[in-house]
């Protein structure tokens, strides 16, 4: 029995090398046969740095039956009619965020891959990452209680600074809630379950943007201010925004009866993960026999003593900032041979597709949106995960 899955991708372009790097170099479990492009030069140059791939057509890589997963990292507009051509090629989907741009697509893929026994996933994969995987283990494991409230906040000034084609970012399927909502909401949902409610307001800083040296019309919301009911009962507010050029906010924390968590950026795979012990403060004051005031003075003397920089899980992890896209699709070839769950979830990738559309039905219409999809919580990570190459 192979101990890997072949797998092809489609669409070269800038996040496709990250992937393509770590596919070939890193992910012991995966092996890349083909990649396609819409313009096949694109393709061309994968093949000059590793000639054993083929670069072919969309249809020919489709039509591979060797090819089990099919990475799809074309740009939001096309990944709906991408995902569905995969799907009707009996392959496994795994596409760059978000799975499609409307709900009910959405859910004509899931449907469609539960019909053929099929995964159809989307990214981000960066929760299976030490970052949020620590932040999992900590909430499991009791340490803030019952959990009450979260932050999320994605503050930047617009991705037109960096992206070498960030035409995109400005019509549908962009935006900062398209484009980097499924991060935060992906961890979120993760971490402490489905979604209930979304209530939003959404304006555009900036109806034009320089791309490129050209003045283009921004089409969505760029700013957009949103409050969260979970299934749970826990409420939180959500900041998205390509309109603010500094900020202090915090990016990703969540609050609980017994203490807070400080996430890492869920955008990476990694960093630091703080958690302020409640309960050590209540006892520190509690123990103050004397009034009010020195049980003020108290705590403040001993907040900082509260707070701990938690030691990661996945000691494995070459580096701290090490950029493993394509964890998520190593974790659908252990799941496809072993035969077990991916923990990246169809229903999860529909609920935040529903939840970021959310946003936009909120906004417009100026009511609260009650969710109609839901999904489970899958597994944490194996502590034993071995599966990236360590050189
Ligand atoms: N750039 C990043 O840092 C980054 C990070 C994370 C996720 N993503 C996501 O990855 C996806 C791709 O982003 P990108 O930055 O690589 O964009 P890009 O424009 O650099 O690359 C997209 C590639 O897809 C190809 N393509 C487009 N439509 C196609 C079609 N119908 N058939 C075949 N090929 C097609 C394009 O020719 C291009 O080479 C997006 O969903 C984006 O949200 C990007």
């Amino acid at each position: 029995m192979n101990s890997f899955i072949n797998v092809g991708v489609i669409g070269c372009g800038t996040i496709s090398h990250v992937y393509i790097e770590n596919i070939v170099q890193n992910y012991k479990n995966l092996r890349l046969v083909a990649v396609s492009d819409y313009f096949p030069e694109k393709a061309k140059e994968v093949t000059e740095k590793y000639d054993f791939v083929k670069a072919c057509s969309t249809e020919e890589l489709l039509a591979d039956p060797d090819i089990s997963i099919v990475l799809n990292l074309t740009i939001p507009m096309a990944h709906y009619s991408i995902n569905k051509q995969i799907l009707n090629s009996n392959k496994h989907v795994y596409c760059e965020k978000p799975l499609a741009l409307e709900t009910d697509e959405a859910k004509e893929l899931v449907e469609e891959a539960n019909k053929r026994n099929l995964m159809c996933v989307s990214a981000p994969d960066t929760f299976l990452g030490s970052g949020i995987q620590t932040v999992r283990s900590l909430i499991d494991s009791g340490k803030i209680g019952k959990p009450t409230g979260f932050t999320a906040n994605m503050t930047s000034s617009g991705h037109e600074l960096w992206h070498p084609n960030p035409g995109f970012y400005y019509q549908k399927g962009g935006g900062p809630v398209w484009d980097m909502g499924p991060y935060y909401l992906t961890a979120l949902i993760y971490l402490l379950g489905p979604i209930e409610e979304i209530s939003c307001f959404a304006t555009s800083g900036r109806p034009m943007r320089n791309i490129l040296g050209k003045m283009q019309q921004t089409e969505v919301s760029t700013h957009y201010t949103a409050i969260i009911k979970l299934c749970n009962g826990a409420t939180g507010t959500v900041t998205m925004s390509f309109d603010i050029w500094n900020s202090s906010l915090p990016l990703l924390e969540f609050y609980g009866t017994k203490g807070s968590i400080t996430a890492p950026d869920p955008n990476y795979f990694s960093g630091p993960v703080q958690f302020f012990d409640g309960e050590k403060l209540k006892d520190i004051v509690d123990r103050v026999q004397e009034p009010h005031p020195a049980k003020v003075i108290t705590m403040i003397e001993n907040t900082e003593s509260c707070l701990n920089e938690i030691d990661l899980m996945f000691p494995f992890e070459p580096t701290h900032n090490v950029n493993m896209r394509g964890l998520g699709v190593s974790d659908m070839a252990v799941a496809l041979l072993n035969n077990r769950k991916s923990r990246l979830s169809s229903d999860l990738s529909l609920h935040v597709v529903e939840a970021m559309q959310a946003f936009d039905i909120s906004a417009s219409s100026g009511k609260p949106y009650k969710m109609t999809t839901t999904c489970v919580i899958t597994d944490p990570m194996d502590k034993n995960w071995k599966l990236w190459e360590v050189k």
